[in-house]
């Protein structure tokens, strides 16, 4: 197992910066998802791993070792892309065992590594298939052996779920974090899907315009954001936010009073998570309007206007308040989170 870290690596194509000083240490044999939006930065700091693109400054080390100036075969890092990258002419046993034909070893020795790849990936059945002839699921697990037929030290996995529908991908998802439980394989795996994220990850790192936002286990980055844009990006639905001032340790806002805000006054964005939220009878924390219902099955998530402010709150499946009626919530103290909203940081107690 390797360890990977990057030092403060920048990425600077012309006019745009793709990464900003990124400094990144990746545990032997964790498995670190890259979470944000597109266009972060998450696949040039995948390709800059994997040596497939140089950094502009910073380096990059595996097990402690510069490998900065090595090229991609010689850091034995396997890469697996979004849209699968198989050769269309090569049948599916000779797309797994292509890497150990680029790296010299023998049709003979070939073999064996290949149906041990594809057993791990149950695709034995298919190995004499084209890629045309096979489903996006099995094309997928293609890849994936591709990249685990020479045993990589480090696999980078961008986007591996995206082509893929709904069902398929929380099968698949599910698979591959069996499979990386099973190698023990240090992975880094990009994705923009929240979801995604947190149920894989031992740790999650949230990138936003080439620069990190945050790191932490699932729970941390769930529970205790350090920023808005991480709140804002985490959860479905994401955190709530109401905009206000804090005066003399209270928060206010237009149907909203908090009392015990941390901080000095000042402008202030108040947030809390929709299932953290209890219906009040009669006055709340939080007043409003019904705006609107949403039925999702197992509760009602029920939408309030909140002044000029909107906040969405999860309610038992049979709470179903009529649109347009006052409504109250409250929140218990210790589910409210504070940011200053000038600079998105949080504000903490
Ligand atoms: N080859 C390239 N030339 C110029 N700009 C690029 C190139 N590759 C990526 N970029 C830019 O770098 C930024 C980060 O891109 P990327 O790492 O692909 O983001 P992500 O994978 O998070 O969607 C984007 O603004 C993108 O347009
Ligand atoms: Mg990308």
């Amino acid at each position: 197992m390797v360890s990977v870290a990057l030092r403060s690596v920048s990425k600077v194509w012309d006019e745009t910066v793709a990464l900003k000083a990124l400094d990144l240490d990746v545990h032997e044999g964790e498995f670190l998802v890259l979470l944000g939006p597109s266009g972060c930065g998450k696949s040039t700091t995948m390709r800059i791993i994997a040596g497939l693109e140089s950094a502009t400054s910073g380096q990059v080390l595996l097990d402690g070792q510069d490998v900065t100036n090595q090229p991609p075969r010689d850091r034995n890092v396997a890469m697996v892309f979004q849209n699968y990258a198989l050769y269309p002419h090569m049948t599916v046993e000779e797309n797994i065992g292509y890497p150990l034909r680029i790296a010299g070893v023998r049709k003979p020795d070939r073999a064996a590594h290949i149906r041990k790849a594809a057993e791990r990936v149950d695709l034995l059945d298919l190995l004499r298939r084209r890629p045309k002839q096979l489903s996006g699921g099995q094309r997928q697990r293609v890849a994936l052996a591709r990249a685990l037929v020479r045993d990589p030290s480090v696999f980078l996995l961008d986007e591996p779920l995206s082509n893929l529908d709904a069902k398929l991908r929380v099968a698949m998802r599910a698979e591959i974090k069996h499979l990386q439980r099973q190698l023990g394989v240090t992975t880094i795996y990009v994705t923009h899907d929240q979801i995604e994220a947190m149920t894989l990850a031992d740790r999650v790192v949230v990138m936003n315009k080439g620069e990190m936002q945050q790191i932490g286990t699932p729970d941390d980055i769930y529970d205790d954001a350090e920023n808005l844009f991480v709140a804002g990006f985490i959860g479905s639905p994401p955190m709530n936010f109401i905009e206000g001032a804090v005066e003399a340790g209270t928060f206010a806002s237009d149907g909203v009073r908090v009392q015990g805000a941390p901080g000095h006054d000042g402008s202030v964005t108040l947030g809390f998570r929709a299932e953290d939220a209890r219906l009040a009878d009669g006055t709340g924390m939080i007043a409003g309007h019904v705006f609107d219902v949403e039925p999702t099955g197992d509760a009602t998530l029920i939408v309030v206007q909140i002044g000029s402010n909107r906040a969405t709150f999860r309610a038992d499946k049979r709470t179903r308040p009529t649109i347009g009626d006052p409504i109250a919530f409250d929140v218990p103290p210790g589910e409210v989170r504070y940011f200053d909203t000038a600079t998105g940081q949080r504000i903490r107690a």
